[in-house]
């Protein structure tokens, strides 16, 4: 098939990519490189002999898609490029609902016109909110606490929309848990450009020496040893329901959501001691207040995407975390390494 891939040269974007192009789809990328680097497809085209062709481009630039839609013809569309810190987007409301909103509106329109109808969506877990309970299923109610959150779900909402005014078309949303790890290769990973916000950038960077300690956000949830449970999930894995999704999305029409995760969750601590098993490292920790806006558990329960996706993980706990080391300690400055 050949894939549109907004995004593509961001974290999931990338690793996406090598698993198209290894089941032979034909993959454009257009990103505007405001949280990745260019380097990014210079490894990838190493890796890999697929066919990848690449524009620099904003999703809300409607000329620019146009002409990329006019010379690619996707038939589908993989969408990923949006920003993605949750602290960020209560500072920049208009700025998050500008790119994540109105960059899909955009996306839409420049599909419309060439008569693309396929689209998989990176949306994600925290469209859930507090749970109700757990593990989340698609059904569980859904209302965000942040504006990133409120901006992923109203995308869902406009896709299951658009779905609904044209009976050929098709919209998969993904709803993702907390993709961690990297490419096996060890040149592809995520390489945050800040200090990172999430927790497992965030102990690698303190295993490779550039952070004192990790700071761990809370000791006192009602979870078995105080900190936080989360779904995470190998990068590689997730990457691998986009795959599924085309496939599912080749031979479905209307709007359905999908769990991404792996029906597991580990704590902080059990994260902090996975990485010190897989690395050999000790990752000193300082336990600080909770963070705004953590809740304490989520867990996904990924039944649907097993039984209409056709698509289960294969890594482990120690996949994660090892590939993560392998990458960090390879590249200690990311793609600028
Ligand atoms: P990322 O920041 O690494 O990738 C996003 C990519 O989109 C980057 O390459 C960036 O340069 C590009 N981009 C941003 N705005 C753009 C625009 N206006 N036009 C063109 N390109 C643009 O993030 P990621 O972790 O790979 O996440 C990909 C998607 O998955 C995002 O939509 C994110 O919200 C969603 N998601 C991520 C997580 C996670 O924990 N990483 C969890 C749930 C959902
Ligand atoms: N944590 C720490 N210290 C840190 C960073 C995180 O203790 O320095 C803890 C958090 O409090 C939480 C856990 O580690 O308990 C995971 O935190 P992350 O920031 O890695 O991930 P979140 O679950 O907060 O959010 C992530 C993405 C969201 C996405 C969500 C989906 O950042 O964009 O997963 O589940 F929506």
């Amino acid at each position: 098939m050949r894939v549109l891939v907004t995004g593509g040269a961001g974290y999931i974007g990338s690793h996406t990519l090598l698993e198209l192009m290894a089941q032979g789809h034909e993959v454009c990328v257009v990103d505007n490189y405001c949280n990745a680097s260019p380097e990014v497809l210079v490894r990838i085209r190493s890796l890999s002999n697929g066919t990848l062709v690449d524009h620099i481009g904003d999703v809300r630039d409607s000329v620019k898609l146009d002409d990329i839609m006019d010379g690619f013809q996707p038939e589908a569309v993989i969408h990923f490029a949006g920003l993605k810190a949750v602290g960020e987007s209560q500072e920049r409301p208009l700025h998050y609902y500008d790119i994540n909103v109105s960059g899909t509106l955009c996306l839409l329109r420049a599909m419309d016109r060439i008569g693309c109808r396929k689209i998989v969506f990176s949306s994600s877990a925290t469209v859930y909110g507090v749970p109700k309970y757990l593990p989340y299923d698609e059904a569980h109610p859904t209302n965000p606490t942040s504006v990133y959150g409120r901006s992923k779900l109203m995308v869902e909402q406009i896709l299951t929309d658009w779905t609904a005014a044209q009976d050929d078309t098709t919209a998969v949303l993904l709803r993702y848990f907390n993709p961690v790890g990297a490419h096996a290769s060890g040149q592809i990973g995520e390489d945050p450009s800040d200090i990172p916000n999430n927790l497992m950038p965030y102990i690698a960077q303190v295993a490779i020496g550039k952070r004192d300690a990790l700071t761990v956000f809370g000791d006192d949830y009602d979870t078995a040893d105080g900190t936080g449970l989360r779904d995470y999930i190998h990068v590689v894995d997730l990457a691998r329901a986009h795959v599924a999704a085309l496939g599912y999305a080749d031979k479905a029409t209307g709007a359905r959501a999908f769990n991404v995760g792996t029906g597991q969750s580990y704590s902080v601590l059990d994260m902090v001691a996975a990485f010190e098993r897989t690395s050999g490292k000790t990752i000193p920790t300082k336990v600080a207040a909770r963070r705004d806006g953590d809740i304490a558990a989520m867990q996904a329960d990924a039944t649907r995407a097993k039984h209409e996706l056709k698509w289960v993980t294969e890594h482990n706990l120690d996949d994660m975390t090892s590939s993560t080391w392998v990458w960090q300690s390879g590249n200690p400055n990311g793609y600028k390494s």
